[in-house]
């Protein structure tokens, strides 16, 4: 039996990882890009190139009906979604005092409302047939707070709220539902960073001196989805160098 998984913003750096992870295991892995992605046919064209057979479907992870009329189409053309990873995420960082609603509302709705927009057409499927993997990807800063990320970081910290109140609903159900809250791995997301704030505010916090790879996330997400984690629900697990212990 194949099993279905639909892993939000797969075109990203840690995304790509986690689509790969997947496939390596035998998961049909299907992904979603933004709408406004021009890069989708080669980024599918590339990874065909690599040997992975991956199915793409553009989607607004913030928008409710995007997501729907997604994730309809995707049950229709490929199968019932066994595995939901919500990957897909934003960062608009400036301080409070700069903080505007504008950059308020894009995060919330892409790192907060995604993950009720994408859970919602998914789970009932999974309780109905007993078996099911939701796994949200937070973040060390939703954890721990970090400057100039009002917004992500209560995006972030939202999102496991949602975890824990979803994994106790579906519990009995074969069903479950946690949080990855990685710390600072190597995408574009961070690359975006101002160098010197970096190398002098962001790497010296991290015990392993080092930034963490996608591969390492991917791992992870990969464990939590199969049957072995089947006793593991409502978690919020870390994965950051060291840089946060709670
Ligand atoms: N910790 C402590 N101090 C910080 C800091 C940090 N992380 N970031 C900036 N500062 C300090 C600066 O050193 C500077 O101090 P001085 O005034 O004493 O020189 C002051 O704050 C203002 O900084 P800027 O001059 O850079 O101010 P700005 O308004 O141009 O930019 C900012 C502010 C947008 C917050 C910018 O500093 C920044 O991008 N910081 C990094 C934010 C960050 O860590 N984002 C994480 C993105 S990756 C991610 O989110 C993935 C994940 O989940 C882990
Ligand atoms: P990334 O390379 O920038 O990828 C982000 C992905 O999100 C992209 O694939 C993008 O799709 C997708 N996306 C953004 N807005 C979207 C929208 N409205 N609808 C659909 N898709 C949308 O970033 P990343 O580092 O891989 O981050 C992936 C996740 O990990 C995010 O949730 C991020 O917050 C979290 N995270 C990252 C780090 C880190 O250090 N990198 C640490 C902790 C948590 P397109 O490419 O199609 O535009």
């Amino acid at each position: 039996m194949t099993r279905v998984a639909l892993v939000t913003g797969g075109m990203g750096g840690l995304g790509e990882a986690v689509c790969i992870k997947l496939a390596a295991l035998n998961y049909q892995v299907v992904t979603t890009y933004s709408p406004g992605n021009t890069k989708a046919a080669e980024w599918l064209a590339d990874m065909e190139k690599q040997g992975f057979n991956f199915r793409a479907y553009p989607c607004d992870v913030a928008d409710y009906d995007s997501a729907q009329q997604c994730v309809a189409l995707i049950e229709k053309e490929i199968g019932p979604v066994d595995v939901l990873v919500n990957n897909a995420g934003i960062t608009r960082d400036m301080t409070f005092k700069r903080m505007d609603k504008l950059n308020w509302d894009a995060v919330m709705s892409t790192n907060l409302d995604s993950v009720f927009n994408m859970t919602k057409p998914v789970c009932d499927g999974m309780v109905d047939r007993g078996w099911g993997r939701i796994i949200n990807i937070s973040s060390v800063n939703g954890q721990k707070g970090a400057f100039g990320q009002t917004n992500y970081s209560a995006a972030k910290a939202g999102m496991h709220g949602f975890t824990k109140a979803l994994a106790l609903e579906v519990a009995r159900k074969g069903v479950t539902v946690n949080t990855i809250s990685p710390g600072y791995i190597g995408t574009k997301m961070v690359m975006a960073i101002d160098a010197e704030v970096l190398n002098s505010k962001i790497i010296p916090q991290i015990p392993m001196a080092r930034l963490g790879k996608p591969e390492e996330v991917a791992g992870l997400v990969a464990y939590l989805s199969s049957d072995e984690a089947a006793f593991l629900t409502g978690a919020n697990i870390a994965i950051n160098g060291g840089q946060h212990m709670s």
